[in-house]
Order: structure tokens, then sequence, then C-alpha cells
């Protein structure tokens, strides 16, 4: 069971929760997650003020990766993972608790949470039901409040954590994971336009699938761009599918395929051109990401660019389109999660769940339901 450090609370938070007369007040967020293969749980500290939440920071912020032994099927088996959640659940969620509030008994360190945010979807339904069941049990016999959160939202708010300044709207987020590929126009909190998507496997699904053509193992992003890191970008000319398409969906099927075929020609997965593939596959599915990202952030004019996603992990990615961000668009903030808030984690939905909280758009424990296919 992975966690970060605590982060320190803020230099102008007050101490006391409720300082009325700087209409400030502080709120702690539970946040669960358990949409795939990581069981997580946060407290996450959103300071309000005049209503509106003005940072942002994790208390807690633990993770039980299921890698290993979804490593051995070379892919996430969902009963097994299902299985996985219910054992580690309630150890991870006691963890969080005792992480943001170290000194306090038990019963104390649930008294300290405001509400409970939980992943709805979208993901493996027999994954989410134990994180959607775990919030309503704790929210009914606590008595808080429930926030059902949407898994991507999580992603984007994950940038909520990575910054103390104001993000200014409109904002267009690049949502890059295993089962994802979206670019989200908000206007403001919680407004989601999807004006492009994947039409086919998301970028994520993409480096798996490569991964698995050059038995590189699982997970399989990071490993292809571990890989990738030794190789030629330039090396392979493999396509930039739907790079001048005038619309902002993205197609990365016909490029694994061209990987796949490149392999059975020249068999790299023995050579020492296996970076080379790497480096020219994942330059290819940056190229296409930048291309439209930027595309889209002239058309509507938006004042942040950030990325949300496992595939925000991504060195290449980070850094080209931060590049091309500042080249093209230099009164644009950039802005991207850190290193722990890219994969799935229990933060990142416990900071939406603040923003749904502050809106006061609650669930009642009796109601709230997973919905595999979720969508923004
Ligand atoms: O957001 P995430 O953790 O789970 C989903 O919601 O799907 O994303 C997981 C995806 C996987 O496909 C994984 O291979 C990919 O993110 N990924 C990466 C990197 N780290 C994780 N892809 C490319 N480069 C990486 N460094
Ligand atoms: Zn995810």
């Amino acid at each position: 069971m992975g966690s970060t450090r605590p982060i320190s609370i803020l230099p102008f938070f007050s101490g006391s929760r409720y300082d009325v007369g700087a209409m400030q007040r502080s709120m702690r967020i539970l946040g669960i997650e358990s949409s795939c293969d990581e069981t997580a749980a946060s407290v996450v500290e959103a300071v309000v003020r005049n209503s509106k939440i003005v940072q942002l920071a994790a208390l807690s912020n633990v993770v039980a990766s299921q890698v290993k032994i979804h490593a051995k099927t070379g892919g996430v088996v969902p009963e097994v993972a299902a299985r996985q959640h219910v054992e580690a659940i309630i150890p991870v969620v006691q963890q969080a608790l005792r992480e943001a509030e170290p000194r306090k008994e038990k019963r104390e360190q649930s008294r300290m949470i405001d509400a409970i945010a939980v992943t709805r979807g979208p993901g493996l339904i027999t994954s989410l039901r134990v994180g959607v069941d775990t919030a309503r049990t704790l929210a009914s016999v606590w008595k808080k409040p429930l926030v059902a959160v949407n898994h991507l939202e999580g992603h984007i708010y994950a940038n909520w954590l990575a910054t103390s300044k104001p993000i200014q709207f409109p904002v267009l987020a690049l949502i890059v994971s295993g089962g994802h590929t979206e670019l989200v126009l908000m206007r403001r909190h919680l407004d989601y336009r999807i004006i492009g998507a994947t039409r086919d496997d998301a970028a994520g699904e993409a480096f798996d699938k490569v991964a698995k053509i050059l038995r590189l193992g699982y997970p399989g992003g990071p490993a292809v761009s571990k890989c990738a890191a030794r190789g030629n970008p330039q090396a392979v000319a493999f396509p930039r599918p739907m790079i001048d398409s005038q619309d902002f969906d993205f197609s990365f099927a016909g490029l694994k395929t061209a990987v796949l075929y490149y392999c059975r020609d020249f068999k790299p997965q023995t050579s020492h051109l296996k970076p080379d593939v790497c480096a020219s596959f994942e330059q290819a599915v940056v190229d296409v990401l930048v291309a439209k990202t930027i595309r889209a952030a002239k058309k509507y004019k938006v004042k942040t660019v950030l990325v949300g996603g496992g595939v925000a992990a991504n060195r290449r990615l980070r850094d080209e389109l931060g590049r091309a961000v500042r080249d093209t668009l230099p009164t644009t903030y950039y802005l991207l999660p850190a290193a722990e808030y890219t994969g799935d984690n229990a933060a990142m939905i416990a900071a939406a769940g603040a923003f749904r909280a502050a809106a006061k758009d609650f669930t009642l424990w009796q109601e709230i339901e997973a919905d595999p296919n979720l969508s923004l």
C-alpha cells in the first residue's frame, strides 16, 4: 500500500475550521476510488472563501495497487480486481484517515470529515460497486453527505491539486487514460463539453497493446515510455492518424496495427530496434495529441490547457505539449498534475468532490448507483 506524505496546510489558513470574519472555512472530503485496479482513499482539505474554493490540499493519498496481481495475466481480470478491492478497501480508508489526522483517535478521525466523495463511474461495474457500497455505508453510519463523482472529472480536477493560483476558464482538458481519450471544454466548474474523443482505442490502450506486441510486460504505458527513452523517435515513420482532420476526434487502432505489421516484418522484439519502435510509436501518439489539443485551444480561445489520466505521466507528452503551448499560445496557462495524481487515485476524486460539495450537489446514500458507462 503506497502513500504520499501529507502536504502541510496553507499559510493563510487561520487554523480554526470556521472563520466567520473572513467568510472562510475549511472542508474535508474523504475520497474513495475503485473503478479499475487501484483501491484508493484520500482526505483532501478545501479552503472555501465566500462560497468559492480557493485552495485544495491532499492531507493523505493512499493507493493499494493491484498491478503485481494483474501482471500475471497481462491485464485486469474484473472478478479478480473486485475481490482485491473488497479486501483492501477498509484498510485503505483507515490509513487515509489516520495519515490525515495522525494524532486523533479513530472515532475523532471520522468526525473531521465533512463529506464523502466516491467514483460512481465509468469503470468496471464489479470494481465500482465496492467503492460505492463502502462510501454509501460510511455515509449512512457516520451521517455524512455523499457526493457522486465521475472518474474522468476526477482526472481533470487532479490539476486543481497542482496549483495555488486560480485556474482561469475556459479550460481545455485533454484526458488520456487507459479507457478514454477526450478533449473536454469547460466554461465553468463542473461544466463539461466533449469536443473530441477517440473513435476506437484510447491512447493508454494503444500503449498497453504495443507493450504486448513488443513483450514489454504489464502495465504497458510506463514500460513503452521507459524503453522509448533510449530510442530514436524518427527511426520508423508510423502514421499520425487523423492529425489533419478538422474535427477533434482521435483514432489509435490503425497506429497500433502499423506497429504490429512492422514487428511482424522486422521482429524488433528480439533486437536492438525495440527502443526505436517504442520511441517512434510514442512520438506518433504525442504528435497527434499535441496537434489536436493546440488546434482546439486556439479555436475555443481557452485560457488554460491541462492534462489528466494515466498517460499524463508520459514525459514526452508533458514536455512537448508544454512547449507547443508556450510557443503558439504564450498567454495560455499550461497545467499538469503531479506524478502521483496522474494514475488512478482518490485525491482527484476528493478534489472534484469538493467542488460538487461546494455547489451542494449531494446524492442520497439510498440512491447512489454505480454506472460503468457514465459519461461526463
Ligand atoms: O488513468 P489511468 O491510471 O486508468 C484509467 O482510468 O484507465 O490510466 C492508465 C493508462 C494505462 O493504459 C497505462 O499504460 C497508461 O495510462 N500510462 C502511460 C504511462 N503511465 C501510465 N502511458 C504512457 N506513458 C506513461 N508513462
Ligand atoms: Zn483513470
